[in-house]
């Protein structure tokens, strides 16, 4: 078991980008929709404009893997934080790391409700928001397009104030 890892706040440098965008790989359609970029180039794009709109970037590493996942956060200022994007490594998933990294990062920042949006086919997303408190708020109908078939987006939230 991995029980020590990091979590930095940062844009991830060249090798985590390259680790990152290979982890997408093993199932692009999690993450990316037919809008979406196609190569490792359009990918750093996209990630630059994130950061750019306010997009707090998290690196998670342990000693002996490196970087092992990474997510983003865009706070509201009105106690609203929504996720912006996750993904770990396959080799970690599972391992109740990614949870625990993203625990340790809302439990610092407090926030009254946490968004997260993904495509409705994307059940390990359920499973992973779900042991983690997160309820159903929404289904938005053939909002998107993924291999050319329409997909709807889910949001489910999480009010961690209520919970204490
Ligand atoms: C979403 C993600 C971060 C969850 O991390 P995780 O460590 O796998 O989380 P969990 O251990 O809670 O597992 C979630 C579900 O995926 C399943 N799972 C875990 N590892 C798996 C693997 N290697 N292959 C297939 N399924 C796997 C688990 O069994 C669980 O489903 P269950 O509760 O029905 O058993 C991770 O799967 C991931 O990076 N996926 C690709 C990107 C993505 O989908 N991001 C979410 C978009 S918002």
């Amino acid at each position: 078991m991995i029980d020590k890892f990091t979590v930095q706040e940062k844009f991830p440098d060249v090798d985590e980008m390259a680790r990152l965008w290979g982890w997408i790989q093993e199932c692009p359609e999690a993450n990316i929709d037919d809008a979406g970029p196609k190569s490792i180039d359009d990918f750093y794009v996209v990630m630059k404009a994130k950061a750019q709109r306010g997009v707090v970037l998290f690196v998670v590493s342990t000693d002996l893997f490196g970087p092992i996942g990474c997510f983003g956060l865009e706070a509201f200022g009105n106690g609203l934080v929504k996720f912006a994007g996750l993904c770990f490594a396959p080799y970690v998933r599972g391992t109740g790391l990614a949870q625990r990294s993203v625990t340790g990062v809302l439990e610092r920042l407090s926030p009254r409700k946490v968004v997260v949006e993904f495509f409705e086919t994307n059940k390990r997303a359920v499973s992973f928001f779900e042991d983690l408190g997160f309820t159903f708020e929404g289904r938005f109908t053939d909002e998107t397009i993924i291999k050319g078939e329409p997909v709807a987006v889910v949001r489910w939230v999480k009010f961690p104030k209520r919970e204490e």
